[in-house]
C-alpha cells in the first residue's frame, strides 16, 4: 500500500494519535524529497527500531541561501511515494510552506558549539538555523520517539543531537552509516547535477578521504593528511570549500592525538557543491 500522504499538521496528528491509542511507538525521517537508497536506508533502520515510520518531504526555504539551488533542487513526490512504499513507511507528512511558515512566522532556533564549527556555517552561514528550526517544528509536529539521520551529512547530524539535548525534546536521535555507490560516492539528491564526465570525477573525493584517514591512523598529523587530500582533490580540478579533520563529537580543532576523529570536506565538482566525511 502507498503510504497515507497528509499536509496539515492537524491531520498529522490525528494520525499519530492513533499509533498513541494502540502504544505503537514510532520513528520520523526528515527529507527534503528526491529519495534515494540513503534516504530509504533510514526508513529501514527506523523500522528496525519502531513499528511505524512518518517521512516527512518538504523542501525548506530557510535552508537555502538566495543564491543556491532552492528552485532546481530535484522533486518528485510521486517517485518518492513508491519508493517509500517499497521501503514500508506508513506516513508521509508533505506540508506546502505556507502551512510550515504561515504568515507573521517569527521564531528561529539556533544552536551554537557545532553549528559553529567553521565547517558547512562558514560558507553557509544562515543553514544550521533554517535546518534547526524546521527540524525542531518537524519534532514536535511529529512526537516521533526516534528521529533518524544520515551521517552524510555529519555536522547536520552533530547540530540536530545537540539541539535534541539542550531543548530536552523526547526523542532519540540516531545517525545511520552513509550508503555510497557502488564506487564509493555518497548517495546524494544533488548527484542529479552531475555530468556523466563530473559523476567519474566524483568518486575522487571518498578515495581522498578514505587514503588520508588511513594515514592519520597509520600516525601522520591530522592537519598534514587533511592537507594532502585537499592537494590531491585540487589537483583533480575540484574547488575546496573546506577538508578537516575535526573532533567525531564537539567538531572542534583536535587537541590530543588521542581523540576520535571525523574528517569532512565540501567542494564544489564544476557547479555542484558536494559533501561527505568519514570516520577516522
Ligand atoms: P536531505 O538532504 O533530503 O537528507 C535527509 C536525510 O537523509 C538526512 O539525515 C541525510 O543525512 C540523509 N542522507 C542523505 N544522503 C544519505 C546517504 N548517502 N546515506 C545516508 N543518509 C543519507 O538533510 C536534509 O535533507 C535536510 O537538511 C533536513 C534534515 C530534511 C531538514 O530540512
Amino acid at each position: 500500500m502507498t503510504p497515507k500522504v497528509v499536509r496539515t499538521v492537524a491531520a498529522l496528528r490525528q494520525e499519530t494519535a492513533k499509533w498513541r491509542a494502540e502504544g505503537l511507538r514510532y520513528a520520523v525521517v526528515p527529507t527534503m524529497g528526491a529519495l534515494h537508497e540513503g534516504h530509504l536506508t533510514l526508513v529501514r533502520e527506523g523500522l528496525k527500531r519502531a513499528p511505524k515510520v512518518i517521512t516527512t518531504i518538504f523542501v525548506n526555504p530557510r535552508q537555502f541561501a538566495a543564491t543556491e539551488d532552492l528552485g532546481r533542487y530535484p522533486r518528485d513526490e510521486a517517485g518518492d511515494l513508491a519508493k517509500l512504499q517499497g521501503a514500508g513507511c506508513d506516513l508521509v507528512f508533505a506540508p506546502p510552506p505556507e502551512e510550515v511558515y504561515p504568515l507573521g512566522f517569527a521564531t528561529t532556533v539556533s544552536v551554537a558549539g557545532p553549528a559553529k564549527a567553521g565547517l558547512e556555517d562558514r560558507f553557509r552561514p544562515q543553514f544550521f538555523d533554517g535546518v534547526t528550526t524546521i527540524v525542531s517544528k518537524l519534532f514536535i509536529q511529529t512526537g516521533a520517539d526516534f528521529a533518524m539521520f544520515g551521517e552524510k551529512d555529519y555536522q547536520q547530524l552533530m547540530v540536530v543531537t545537540r539541539m535534541a539535548r539542550d531543548l530536552d525534546l523526547p526523542i532519540e536521535v540516531i545517525g545511520i552509516p552513509t550508503v555510497r555507490e557502488a564506487d564509493g560516492l555518497a548517495m546524494s539528491s544533488r548527484n542529479a547535477y552531475l555530468s556523466p564526465e563530473e559523476r567519474k570525477k566524483a568518486t575522487a573525493i571518498h578515495r581522498a578521504l578514505s587514503y588520508a584517514a588511513d594515514h592519520i591512523r597509520a600516525g601522520e598529523t591530522p592537519h598534514a593528511a587533511a592537507s594532502r587530500a585537499e592537494h590531491v582533490l585540487t589537483g583533480d580540478g575540484f574547488k575546496i570549500d573546506y577538508i578537516a579533520a575535526r573532533n567525531a563529537l564537539s567538531l572542534a580543532e583536535p587537541a590530543t592525538s588521542a581523540e576520535p576523529l571525523r574528517l569532512l570536506a565540501a567542494v564544489w565538482n564544476g557547479k555542484t557543491r558536494l559533501i561527505d566525511n568519514i570516520a577516522v
